[in-house]
């Protein structure tokens, strides 16, 4: 038997974390001290890109970059709709016009071939940025997408929030770590206690777009600089100006040094995740049940290990599991089923492959503090499930 109920993921706190955020508090910032670019700094370099610029949550990220890109109202954005709300909201904060672009059946991801068509159909210049999803930490090609970019005129933002660590091949053979930005503008990441880096909340932007950095630096701050090369004049040290209207998306000390001292372990936690993915795809294998698809090159973040299951199955293998206590999810309802995004005009029907995929996913326990025990519960689980409703 299992002593507490299993989630479909979960936060991991050690002593360690626990201390960097104890020796944050004694400290004497808690908001805009050392600690913000000292996680900056480390995640840049472990990226591997330019510039990394702290937020308060990814939801901000995403208004940032789009602030940052100067969205107008009635641009035209195009993002997938399996993800989270998040990645169409932050854009829409500025009344784009999302379009929502079909994903791929295999990964999940936006097609990129389903995109090109998209793209093709309309004058050069229609579409302002493009923004895909990592979805569950499988990266998006984002080398054909920069191609892409460059034909259609358009920006990229790659939402990362689900692939920290994760990684893929470009087509020199040269690796690169998901969310670098060596073919992308900017991309974007959450610290939500259900993802890699669990922070409470918290977020973070990179580029190596030096102009874009300075423009999210500035935004998420009220567009307040003290930067003496950028004022329009200096009255003192005191002095400040307010040069855009910004926002508040500033994150705490002691947000960013558990944030800093978590990014110490994301390694060894996508290894982890990887170990227990390969255990469920094992297990499941004999079962009426997709697992998930990978690819030589590419090394998947594991933020969700989302099965495929027959739709007249999934909400009682969902109830199954819950009797166990075992909260598996569903992620996501698309996007564009959302009554807002109806009230705008979207429908039913416009991505009838992610609608489908809606109708048979089911995201299992998996974060990578879930004990070998624990897994073998819910593979048990699952198995006593089609024992019992023959397959
Ligand atoms: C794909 C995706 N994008 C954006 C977000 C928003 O991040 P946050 O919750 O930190 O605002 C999330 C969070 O759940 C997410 O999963």
């Amino acid at each position: 038997m299992i002593e507490h109920p299993i989630s479909y993921g979960h936060q991991l706190i050690t002593d360690e974390d626990i201390q960097a955020v104890v020796e944050t508090l004694k400290s004497d910032y808690l908001t805009q001290g050392p600690r913000i670019p000292e996680f900056e700094k480390q995640f840049a370099n472990y990226l591997g890109c330019e510039y990394a610029c702290m937020v308060s949550n990814g939801t901000a990220a995403l208004h940032l970059c789009a602030m940052a890109l100067d969205i107008k109202p009635s641009d035209k954005v195009i993002t997938t709709p399996i993800t989270f709300v998040a990645s169409a909201n932050g854009f829409r904060y500025l009344g784009a016009d999302i379009v929502f672009c079909d994903i791929d059946p295999k990964t999940f991801l936006m097609d990129l071939d389903k995109l090109e068509t998209i793209l093709k159909f309309s004058p050069k210049g229609t579409y302002k940025a493009v923004v895909p999803v990592d979805f569950a930490g499988y990266p998006i090609d984002e080398e054909r997408l920069h191609h892409l970019a460059e034909e259609y005129g358009f920006a990229t933002v790659i939402d990362c929030c689900h692939a920290p660590g994760g990684s893929w091949t470009d087509s020199k053979g040269e690796k690169q770590m998901i969310g670098n930005c060596k073919y992308a503008d900017m991309s974007v990441f959450s610290f939500h206690p259900v993802k890699h880096i669990a922070a409470g909340e918290g977020g973070c932007i990179t580029t190596n777009r030096k102009d874009l950095y300075d423009k999210v630096a500035l935004y998420r701050t009220h567009g307040i600089t003290k930067d003496p090369s950028r004022l329009t004049r200096n009255d003192g040290g005191w002095y400040y100006e307010m040069q855009e209207l910004g926002y508040n998306y500033r994150i705490t000390e002691f947000q960013a040094a558990l944030a800093s001292s978590q990014l110490k372990r994301l390694d060894w936690s996508i290894e982890r995740r990887n170990e227990i993915a390969h255990r469920y795809d094992e297990a499941l294998q004999n079962l009426p049940i997709l697992t998930p698809y990978r690819q030589e090159g590419i090394t998947h973040a594991f933020h969700l290990y989302v099965i495929e299951v027959h739709p007249s199955r999934r909400k009682a293998l969902y109830d199954y599991l819950r009797d166990h206590q075992i909260f598996a999810q569903v992620l996501y309802i698309p996007a564009h089923t959302m009554p807002y995004y109806k009230s705008l005009g979207h429908k039913e029907g416009e991505c009838p492959i992610a609608e489908d995929y809606y109708t048979r996913c089911l995201a299992l326990p998996m974060y990578p503090s879930l004990t070998d025990e624990e897994q073998q519960y819910v593979i048990d689980a699952i198995i006593n499930f089609y024992l019992k409703n023959d397959n």
